[in-house]
């Protein structure tokens, strides 16, 4: 690509990866065929049907309509294969499900990945609580229920959204009421939860720190549309601003992303709501604006790439801490070959905003930083290439496409090796 050009028009955000993959684990709650609407267009998807049809289901995907329909068999198989679960780590999301269907879980154990280890252990010890065996064995977690789950009292470390998805999905069909408390309250866990209850379970305090919930004998099948991506709808945020542009973001809403938003004003943009989404207007160099990551509704660690790369052109320097997966910030190396001036030290960095950054190739690293990366590149002085796109196309639809659509010069070069 190379950077210079405004960003001005008008995209449509699809529905969320980390909503729709999890929905896609929680069909398998229910015997029939469940449809998803408003599916995004990415490989995660890919890998998440195909992992279900290893299940036994039958997966369908209209990816220009965006919809799923998954047909879900009586009897599951409850394995969860290592060469899909090390191409995406959130494909344990199908353990809490499979136990509470199967009575038994196998799935393969993902790992480190780029962004930091990813500890299991409030998933594992939450299922323990509500009655499962654990155990890891030849790198799979195997977890298993003679009778069915039983509802019982759950807290929570740090409010994990894998280990509430996990613990959710296993208790919807257990016996008794379970109540877990310092669950996260991501909008994603809110779509889960509202996916669940139309389902029929009895899930109470949806989008608060506690869930309680009744235990059902069983679900039914569900036509669901999927929530807005606010970390793609965020991205689109800091493009215009970056490149001090005017884009209006369609299917978006402004409350998922209110602590962002709110920066991008500090930073000196004009953020305003239209009907279905919110428009961001910039004039000018955008002043630096210190972050700091939090569970929500806390500023989004999945933003936190993009806003690095704001800073690094803005005006004065930000204070950037990273308080959920902690090697984030190896990203920055891959920033600081476009010039940018970043220092890290532990969970902080220090980013001082140059005039300008200068093209060069770097390599992405996951979706965000490849998200950042593009961003930089939009503003950087001559030609930029990212390597590793295929870690963006795990999270962002059609991102090239709307790109050009929106002025900038970008072109997607076939990956070699
Ligand atoms: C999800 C999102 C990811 C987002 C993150 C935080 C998906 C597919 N991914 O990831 O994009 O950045 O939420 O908003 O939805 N932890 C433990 N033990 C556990 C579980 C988590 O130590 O049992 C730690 C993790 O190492 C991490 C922190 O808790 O430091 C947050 O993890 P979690 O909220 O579970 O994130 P994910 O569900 O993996």
């Amino acid at each position: 690509m190379v950077g210079g050009s405004r960003l001005v028009g008008e995209v449509r955000v699809t529905g969320a990866k980390n909503s729709v993959l999890k929905l896609m684990a929680a069909a398998l709650l229910a015997e029939g065929t469940t449809t998803l609407l408003d599916v995004p267009d990415i490989l995660d998807v890919e890998i998440m049907a195909e992992l279900l049809r290893r299940l036994g289901c039958e997966v369908t995907h209209d990816q220009v309509g965006g919809v799923v329909a998954i047909t879900v068999p009586a009897i599951l198989d409850h394995r969860a294969d290592y060469d899909l679960v090390r191409r995406m780590r959130a494909s344990i999301c199908v353990l809490g499900p499979l136990l509470a269907r199967c009575g038994a879980a196998e799935v393969a154990l993902p790992g480190g990945d780029n962004i930091g280890s990813r500890g299991l252990d409030m998933h594992v010890d939450g299922l323990i609580k509500l009655g499962a065996r654990a155990v890891n064995e030849h790198g799979y977690l195997i977890a298993s229920t003679e009778k069915r789950l039983r509802g019982e009292s759950v807290y929570l470390d740090f409010p994990s959204v894998g280990a509430t998805e996990t613990i959710l999905m296993a208790a919807v069909t257990a016996d008794g009421t379970t109540v877990i408390d310092n669950v996260a309250r991501e909008p994603e866990i809110v779509d889960i939860c509202r996916m669940l209850n139309e389902m029929g379970a009895r899930i109470a305090g949806v989008g608060s720190s506690t869930l309680t919930i009744e235990g059902v004998e069983e679900l039914h099948p569900v036509t669901h549309r999927t929530v807005p991506d606010r970390i793609v709808a965020g991205t689109w945020a800091v493009a215009a601003v970056i490149t001090q542009g005017d884009i209006t973001i369609h299917n978006a809403k402004v409350e998922h992303l209110q602590i962002a938003l709110e920066k991008l004003v500090i930073a000196g943009a004009v953020v305003t709501e239209v009907e279905d989404g919110f428009r961001v207007v910039m004039d000018q160099r955008p002043k630096a604006v210190d972050i700091v990551t939090l569970p929500y509704p806390g500023f989004p660690t999945d933003l936190q790439p993009q806003f690095i790369a704001l800073n690094a052109i803005a005006d004065g320097a930000a204070l950037v801490t990273e308080n959920l997966f902690e090697a984030r910030f190896r990203f920055v190396q891959e920033l600081a070959r476009l010039g940018a001036d970043v220092r890290t030290d532990g969970h902080h960095a220090l980013v001082r905003g140059r005039l300008a950054l200068s093209g060069a190739p770097v390599e992405a690293t996951d979706i965000r930083a490849g998200a950042g990366l593009v961003l930089a590149g939009l503003v950087a002085d001559g030609t930029t290439t990212v390597y590793g796109v295929s870690h963006i196309d795990r999270g962002y639809s059609g991102f090239v496409p709307d790109l050009v659509r929106l002025g900038a010069q970008i072109t997607r070069l076939e990956e070699v090796g």
